[in-house]
């Protein structure tokens, strides 16, 4: 206020000169230099000036003398004070004054005096400071969010005038709003120099987007800022989460590892894991693993930070399971005929898939065997699957029975020079077959589902009864075949060729026999009647006249007639 009310005073008398004299800019000394005040600023020659005085303005309007040259003549110090020791004037009669101080800040006036005029000169003076450095202290260690914290106080030491302060956060000067950013700034004069100090003091309420940001303070319009620097933004945690791994499925055996996931920062190093209402805290790690979970660990886990208990995250995980249990399993023999019973057990977390198959072949559906066959024999497979877990059981099944004949038969061959005999067998362990003649064995078909066939070609020379025989392990069967001799075949009238029992032949006979005597009574009849009236058949033609019993006896003849068609 002084300096500034004596600026003030300097203006005035600034200018109640002016319509004297040429008015002169107001000169700037560097605190602790040569201040040098120059006179007229070369107006007048040097060598037109007769005498030159500097004085100033004490206050009040008392002037203090300061020195005084006369033309041709030394400088003379006029002044007393502490002025005394520190003036001089050169050659330009401008005062020097050695190591300007702040008092110096004041009007200082040059009277020239040429041939019969005076002159007055009044220069203001003003003296500048800059400071030292800018300096950032007492910076807070971290900003915590959404809480206005102290930042730092910027200090520009021993300046004047005094040093206006603005504060940059990433380059960009912060104002203060009220809110998040508040700047306090305080300036004291040191009462011996009368320097400005000023103090900036931030005050920051930090977002999470300040992390790294770097803040400094920087004084207006002088080339001077403090070190920039950032800070570590805490808050603490908002958000808290159960994480459990694995994420897909949990399945009885697997290691179940919950992580609790909280953010803050710093972040929070201790957790509380509540496992089905197990209470276990960790330290230093945000895990907790259970190896090798069973069916019991479905249910509900929550974590929490041990210093904030409300900050509780909550899974409910489920372990899934599957047991099955397939009876009978193994190797299974069993008789044709019988059944098999199967047992089926599930115990699994959720709904199962179950599939079968046989031999590696998918069923359709759930194999039921209430009267095995041959053809159920094979390896079954039951799979059952529940989420991830698949289950799978088998049994391999055999079933067996004594060989049996199932049919036995000939063919002729088609240019008639031999027969073949089919031998149809069944049973397993696959059966033997064997024949009671020698022949030539055609082959015998894969032994598939219990059967199996086998085919001979004969010639037989003369009638045989052929027997099959079939064997195993369990027990055997024959089945016997009459085959007629090829050779006589070939004589035989085709509606004759009989080659079947001894009965075939007995009826023809008996069919001869009684066509003769048919013949013989038609005869006889006929003789008769043609003796009353004219008759209508002849002899020979047997279908118009047989009986009921000769028409049966016909069909057999056919039957037969056709079985020996071979
Ligand atoms: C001026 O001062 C110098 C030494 O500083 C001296 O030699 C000289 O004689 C003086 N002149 C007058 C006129 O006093
Ligand atoms: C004196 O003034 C003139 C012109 O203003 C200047 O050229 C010269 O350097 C000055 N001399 C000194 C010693 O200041
Ligand atoms: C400081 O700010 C004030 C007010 O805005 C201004 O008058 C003064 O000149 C400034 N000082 C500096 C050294 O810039
Ligand atoms: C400050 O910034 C430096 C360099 O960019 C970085 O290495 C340091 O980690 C930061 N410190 C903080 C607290 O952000
Ligand atoms: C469970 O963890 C143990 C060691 O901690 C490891 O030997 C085992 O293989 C893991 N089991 C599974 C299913 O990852
Ligand atoms: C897992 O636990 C079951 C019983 O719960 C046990 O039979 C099995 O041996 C365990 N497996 C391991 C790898 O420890
Ligand atoms: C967990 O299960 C319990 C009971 O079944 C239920 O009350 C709770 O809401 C579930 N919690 C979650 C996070 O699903
Ligand atoms: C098949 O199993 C059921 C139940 O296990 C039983 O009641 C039934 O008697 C069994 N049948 C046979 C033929 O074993
Ligand atoms: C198996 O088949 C029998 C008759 O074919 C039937 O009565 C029975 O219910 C079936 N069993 C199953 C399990 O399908
Ligand atoms: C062989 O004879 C049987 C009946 O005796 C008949 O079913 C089958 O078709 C015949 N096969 C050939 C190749 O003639
Ligand atoms: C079949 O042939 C063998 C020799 O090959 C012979 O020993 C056997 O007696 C013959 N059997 C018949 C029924 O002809
Ligand atoms: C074979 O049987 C037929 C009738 O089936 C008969 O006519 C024939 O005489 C018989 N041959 C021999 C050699 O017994």
């Amino acid at each position: 206020m002084h300096l500034l009310s004596a600026g003030y005073a300097s203006a005035l008398l600034l200018i109640a000169l002016l319509s004297q004299v040429t008015s002169l800019e107001p000169i700037i000394g560097q605190y602790g230099e040569m201040l040098k005040i120059p006179c007229n600023s070369g107006a007048i020659k040097a060598e037109d000036i007769a005498i030159t005085k500097w004085k100033y303005d004490k206050g009040d309007g008392v002037p203090g003398y300061l020195l005084v040259k006369q033309k041709n003549q030394n400088v003379s110090i006029s002044a007393t004070d502490e002025y005394k020791v520190r003036v001089s004037m050169d050659k330009n009669s401008s005062l020097l004054i050695s190591a300007a101080k702040l008092s110096d800040q004041r009007t200082f006036t040059c009277m020239v005096v040429t041939g019969g005029d005076v002159f007055e000169y009044p220069v203001n003076v003003l003296i500048h400071k800059l400071p030292a450095k800018l300096e950032i202290s007492g910076e807070a260690e971290e900003l915590e969010i959404g809480r206005l914290t102290k930042l730092g106080n910027c200090v520009a030491k021993d300046a004047n005038p005094p040093a206006n302060i603005t504060w940059f956060k990433n380059n960009k000067p912060l104002e203060a709003d009220g809110k998040g950013i508040s700047i306090k700034v305080s300036v004291v004069v040191e009462s011996s120099t009368g320097l400005s100090t000023t103090t900036s003091t931030l005050e920051y309420s930090a977002m999470k987007e300040d992390t790294g940001a770097r803040f400094k303070c920087r004084a207006d319009g002088l080339p001077l800022e403090s070190s920039s620097m950032n800070f570590t933004i805490t808050y603490s945690t908002e958000n808290i989460m159960l994480e459990v791994s694995p994420q897909k499925e949990l399945k009885e055996g697997d290691n179940l590892t919950l992580k609790c996931v909280a953010d803050g920062n710093p972040a929070p190093t201790s957790f509380n894991f509540h496992l089905k209402g197990e209470l276990v805290t960790v330290e230093n790690t945000d895990t907790y693993t259970i190896a090798n979970v069973s069916r019991d660990a479905t249910g509900e886990y929550k974590c929490s930070l041990t210093d904030d208990t409300s900050m509780e995250a909550t899974r409910n995980i489920t372990v899934t399971y599957l047991d099955i249990n397939l009876s009978p399993s193994g190797n299974i023999v069993k008789r044709a005929g019988e059944a098999l019973n199967l047992s089926l057990q599930i115990d699994s977390s959720g709904k199962a898939e179950v599939s079968w198959t046989k031999n590696n072949a998918k069923l359709g559906k759930q194999p039921n065997f209430t009267k095995l066959g041959y053809s159920d024999s094979g390896r079954y497979e039951w799979t059952v699957t529940v989420g991830h877990i698949t289950r799978t059981a088998s049994f391999d099944l055999t079933v067996e029975g004594p060989a049996v004949v199932k049919s036995l038969f000939k063919n002729r061959s088609n240019d008639g020079q031999h027969k073949v005999l089919t031998c149809e067998a069944e049973g397993s362990p696959k059966p033997a077959v064997s024949w009671s003649i020698n022949g030539t064995v055609l082959g015998e078909s894969p032994f598939v589902n219990g059967k199996i066939t086998h085919k001979i070609k004969v010639v037989p020379s003369a009638n045989l009864t052929v027997h099959c025989t079939v064997t195993n392990s369990l027990g055997n069967d024959s089945r016997a075949i009459n085959v007629s001799s090829l050779i006589e075949e070939v004589r035989m009238d085709k509606q004759d060729q009989s080659e079947d029992s001894d009965q075939t032949r007995l009826v023809v006979g008996v069919i001869v026999g009684l066509l003769i005597a048919t013949l013989v009574i038609g005869l006889a009849y006929w003789v008769y009647s043609k003796k009353s009236k004219q008759g209508s058949w002849k002899t020979g033609e047997k279908e118009c006249g047989s009986s009921e019993e000769e028409k049966k006896l016909e069909e057999k003849v056919e039957e037969n007639s056709q079985k020996a068609e071979v």
